[in-house]
């Protein structure tokens, strides 16, 4: 699909992975719908792109804030022909802990978050490209994020590996489901990328995450993400698959 003149809805737009994809778009000629928690810089970054962005608040958990998003993108831009469902959360403890073992309140926030939240976004846009004009077959294209935890998570990743495995496995059913509506879904599966998630950690830790990398011996830049992302949208022949990122890290115990 030719970027140019789509717009795109970017979830996660207004930081790290999600708000370099949004940018990437905007550069590439879409217009861009960023759906966010973070009011504050949603509507910075929307402010800054101009008249081709605007920013909707959304919680991805929420039926209504996902229905609204997709009304607000369709009122403002028509139609909405990509998705980037990059918002996510990490978080970090062991299944058991010093008192027991991990509440399932914070086991299924972070389902709630990273899996619930990806599939609520996926299927209410889809069921709006599948209303699009299709341009050579294809009515849309939606890029979900997963990480490399979802294959090999580490310890204190039980409920952040869970919602990540099911990102990776929902993709390539929801590609079969939504092959009759030219409709193409793909995971991007990152390593360790240098986003507010990430830079919070302390510098020795920062360092260690990087030298786990084989090559190239760094955390990845966001701008490296979103170009993977303008990829998967301009190949047609990208379909059901999870694609990795990650300098070929594969993830140790701790
Ligand atoms: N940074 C990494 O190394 C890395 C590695 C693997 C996977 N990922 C995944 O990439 C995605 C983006 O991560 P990032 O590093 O850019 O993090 P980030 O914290 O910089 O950005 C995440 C964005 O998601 C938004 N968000 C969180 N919960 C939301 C909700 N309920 N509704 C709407 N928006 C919400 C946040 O407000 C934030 O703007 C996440 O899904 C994360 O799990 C990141």
């Amino acid at each position: 699909m030719n970027i140019n003149g789509k717009t795109a809805i970017v979830t996660g737009g207004a930081s790290g992975l999600g708000e370099a994809t949004a940018i990437r778009f905007h550069e590439a000629g879409a217009n861009v719908v960023i759906a966010d928690l973070n009011e504050e810089l949603g509507t910075a970054l929307a402010q800054k792109l101009g008249s081709r962005a605007r920013f909707v608040k959304t919680d991805v958990t929420s039926e209504d804030d996902v229905k609204a998003l997709c009304a607000a993108a369709a009122e403002r831009f028509g139609a909405v022909h990509i998705l980037a469902n990059v918002a996510g959360i990490g978080t970090i403890a062991k299944t058991l802990g010093k008192e027991g073992p991990l509440s399932l309140n914070a086991f299924r926030k972070t389902i709630e978050i990273n899996l619930i939240g990806t599939f609520n976004v996926l299927s209410n846009v889809a069921w709006m490209m599948s209303k699009n004009e299709p341009e050579n077959d294809e009515r849309g294209v939606i890029i979900n994020v997963a990480s490399v935890a979802g294959y090999e998570g580490q310890i204190g990743q039980i409920a952040y590996a869970s919602s990540k495995a099911g990102v990776i496995g929902m993709t390539i059913t929801a590609a079969r489901d939504l092959s009759s509506n030219g409709i193409r879904v793909c995971t991007i599966v990152p390593g360790t990328f240098m986003t507010p998630m990430v830079s919070i950690l302390p510098e020795p830790a920062l360092q260690s995450l990087a030298k786990q990398v084989p090559f190239p011996q760094r955390l990845g830049d966001p701008v490296e993400f979103a170009s993977l992302a303008q990829h998967i949208v301009e190949n047609g022949y990208l379909n059901g698959e999870c694609i990795r990122i990650d300098g070929a890290i594969r993830m140790g115990m701790r």
